[in-house]
């Protein structure tokens, strides 16, 4: 494998395997992004031009998805509309980029026997309730719950049929809730660490008892690496790092790292449909694959992400209004 294409580049998870990838080997790596509002070209600054190049553009737009993959000898796949509460709103851009996006990627994959990661979440699982001893294995039971969830989930099973009846040299990951650098103001941690460095309360979603299973980013980047180069064509892979925690508990941490009272924050409407917890059991991959998260310290880890966001507010400020603006117009 020498050359790679990576759709949702200019995002969060995707601009970190990528400056992941450009670090530990010497692929050549191409990225496709549309540059929504959730895409910053600023966060693949600095990469050698030798090595990367960077191509905006549409995942939906067939004869560029079919000249871009004939091009490489993998696609990983990250581009998506990813924010649950974006999806209550407005629930077409998600059917749009996920379904018909994928699936204009996975035509060209086939027609061109191109490797093919598609990238997806545990949410796909629904939710489970507090305190339920299992966790999410590779074989749960789909049970999406919002417009975000259900398209993915929508993906993950056109993936799966294009390998089935098509032979499309694919895999797929499911992975927990991501933190660490180049996050979109919009998601929980950065909002809240946003919202107390401008001097505002951090913002709970009905009483705070939601429970998500954390990985650094970075893990993530790692386990896909590890996939791509060893993982099992026609295989799902669940990503996690166990690192379940309330949502009520990582603003208490966050606001006690940050200086302040870890009562300061304030509880606001909930979500409708809001999924209660998130967990993972990443067995299979650590297993077969021999994966190991390397930030197993979530504390070290969110102090690393504050200080990220502390360092870098030309990076997130002018997203930050905007953003706060629209989830006053929801009640968050
Ligand atoms: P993100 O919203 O930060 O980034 C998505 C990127 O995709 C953006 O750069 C955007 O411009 C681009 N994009 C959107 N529509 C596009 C289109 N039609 N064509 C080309 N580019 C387009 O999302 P993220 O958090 O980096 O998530 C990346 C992937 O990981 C998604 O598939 C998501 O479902 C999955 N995932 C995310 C998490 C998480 O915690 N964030 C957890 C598990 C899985
Ligand atoms: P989010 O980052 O939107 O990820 P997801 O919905 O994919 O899990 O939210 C993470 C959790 O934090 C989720 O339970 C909703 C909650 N939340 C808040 O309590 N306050 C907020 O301001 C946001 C954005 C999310």
């Amino acid at each position: 494998m020498q050359r790679i294409l990576v759709t949702g580049g200019a995002g969060f998870i995707g601009c970190n395997f990528i400056h992941y990838i450009m670090e530990h080997t010497g692929l050549h790596v191409t990225a496709l992004d549309k540059l929504t509002y959730a895409g910053n070209i600023e966060s693949l600054a600095g990469l050698p031009p030798e090595r990367f190049e960077f191509v905006q553009g549409d995942i939906c737009d067939a004869p560029l998805v079919d000249r871009m993959t004939a091009g490489v000898d993998a696609v990983v796949h990250f581009a998506a509309e990813s924010h649950n509460d974006n999806s209550l709103q407005d629930p077409r851009p998600f059917v749009d980029t996920n379904l018909v996006g994928t699936f204009t990627l996975i035509e060209a994959a086939r027609k061109h026997s191109t490797r093919f990661h598609h990238i997806s979440t545990d949410e796909v699982y629904g939710d489970l309730a507090l305190e339920d001893p299992q966790r999410f294995t590779e074989s749960s039971v789909y049970r999406p719950t919002s417009p975000y969830s259900a398209t993915k989930a929508g993906s993950d099973m056109l993936v799966r049929a294009w390998v089935r009846s098509f032979g499309l040299q694919a895999t797929i990951s499911n992975c927990s809730n991501n933190y660490g650098p180049y996050q979109h103001v919009e998601k929980f941690i950065p909002r809240q660490i946003t919202n107390i460095l401008d001097g505002n309360r951090p913002r709970l979603y009905g009483n705070g008892h939601n429970v998500r299973d954390w990985i650094h980013v970075e893990d993530h980047s790692s386990a896909v690496a590890a996939i791509l180069e060893r993982g099992r064509i026609g295989e799902t892979y669940l990503i996690g790092a166990d690192g379940e925690q309330s949502n009520r508990v990582v603003v208490e941490k966050l606001l006690r790292q940050m200086g302040q009272s870890p009562e300061a924050y304030d509880l606001v409407t909930d979500r409708p449909g809001h999924d209660l917890r998130y967990a993972i059991d990443s067995s299979k991959l650590r297993k077969e694959l021999g994966w190991v998260p390397r930030f197993a310290d979530f504390d070290a880890g969110l102090a690393d992400t504050v200080r990220w966001y502390q360092d870098n507010e030309a990076w997130w400020r002018p997203q930050k209004a905007a953003t706060e603006t629209k989830y006053a117009g929801q009640g968050h």
